[in-house]
């Protein structure tokens, strides 16, 4: 079965073409970084309009890549929320095009379960249950699957998401946009316990986060080195900004792995490509016992194919979406 996947939801026009919800014959992921870059963020009218622009060759493209024409697409799987509801429809709108006239089956998916099910790419899903970590520009959750689309909130952040911590500090020294890649590389040269940040709520008994003190704590302590005279290090400050994020994370994961009594951790969302958090997560995860799964490199930025994945997979249990169904912009991870 080739499921043709659509993904619209921020920045990123993606499609790809994956065969039986597991091999990727094609994966495309068209960035409109440039676009955004001078205003510092995403505008979502600008998005949108790229989007539109960009969809069509881009499913000519992937279709070729794979060595497939339309005809040859048994179902369509696109982002439906949550996102910015301009650019979601847009990938919506594309997505009921090519079902209506490739006699396609249809269905719309959570961009969240995306970032999750782009674990079982090539190799499919390992048995149930697992404890999931899903940190994106917009998103850091904690979520138990009991079993496959099954899922319970255990926590989520409080205030801003990783990815949104990461960019506002790359952006505070210089590093451009998005900075999570930059300020990643950058921390790789520096010492991860130059300065001590704050771990908030690493104490807190529950499963969730806060993320903005912080980033105020890296403004205060770069304004109060300064007003002293004394030069900061980049790459350590770096270093030490991404140890006081991961150390969190990696705490509270293997906290939820273990009370919930999960065999296999997944991490999932654009954060899940940082070095540091890798190297931790799979450290902390040999010591607890536990399987810690995340995607390559590639897999864990919006993409389409774990769109395609996520609904190769809902398909497969007789589910279809209505050609009626609207961009739900604040979409939950439904249970
Ligand atoms: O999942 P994603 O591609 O888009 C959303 O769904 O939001 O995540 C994008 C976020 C951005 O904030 C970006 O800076 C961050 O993921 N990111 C990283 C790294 N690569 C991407 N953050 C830290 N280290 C990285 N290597
Ligand atoms: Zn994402």
């Amino acid at each position: 079965m080739k499921v043709l996947g659509i993904e619209t939801s921020c920045d990123e026009t993606a499609v790809a073409v994956v065969q039986d919800g597991r091999t990727v014959l094609s994966n495309l992921v068209s960035s409109q970084t440039d676009l955004h870059a001078r205003f510092g963020g995403v505008v979502p009218e600008v998005a949108a309009r790229a989007h539109v622009e960009t969809l069509n060759p881009m499913m000519q493209e992937a279709l070729e890549q794979a060595g497939c024409r339309f005809a040859d697409i048994d179902a369509v799987a696109v982002t439906v929320g949550p996102g910015l509801v301009g650019a979601l429809l847009v990938g919506i709108a594309g997505a009921k095009a090519v079902a209506l006239a490739s006699r396609a089956e249809f269905v719309g998916v959570n961009h969240l379960e995306g970032h999750i099910y782009a674990n079982f790419l090539e190799h499919g899903p390992p048995e149930p249950p697992y404890v999931c970590l899903v940190v994106s520009g917009g998103h850091t959750m904690l979520v138990h699957m009991p079993a496959e689309h099954r899922y319970e909130v255990l926590g989520q952040t409080v205030d801003d998401a990783a990815g949104e911590a990461f960019d506002k500090i790359a952006r505070f020294m210089g590093l451009g946009f998005p900075g999570g890649p930059a300020l990643d590389k950058l921390a790789r040269t520096g010492n991860p316990e130059a300065i001590r940040f704050p771990r908030a709520m690493a104490e807190s008994g529950d499963y969730d986060f806060s993320l903005s003190g912080l980033k105020t704590a890296v403004l205060r302590h770069v304004k109060a080195e300064q007003a002293a005279g004394r030069a900061v290090d980049p790459a350590d400050l770096a270093a030490s900004f991404q140890e006081a994020i991961v150390d969190v994370q990696v705490s509270k994961t293997i906290a939820a792995a273990e009370e919930k009594g999960v065999p296999t951790v997944l991490l999932g969302g654009g954060v899940v490509a940082n070095t540091r958090l890798r190297e931790r997560m799979e450290t902390a995860g040999e010591r607890a016992d536990v399987r810690v799964l995340f995607p390559p490199l590639e897999l864990c930025t919006d993409n389409a194919a774990m769109i395609a994945c996520a609904g190769a997979s809902r398909l497969a249990l007789g589910e279809r979406t209505p050609l009626d169904v609207g961009a739900d912009p604040g979409l939950e991870l439904a249970s």
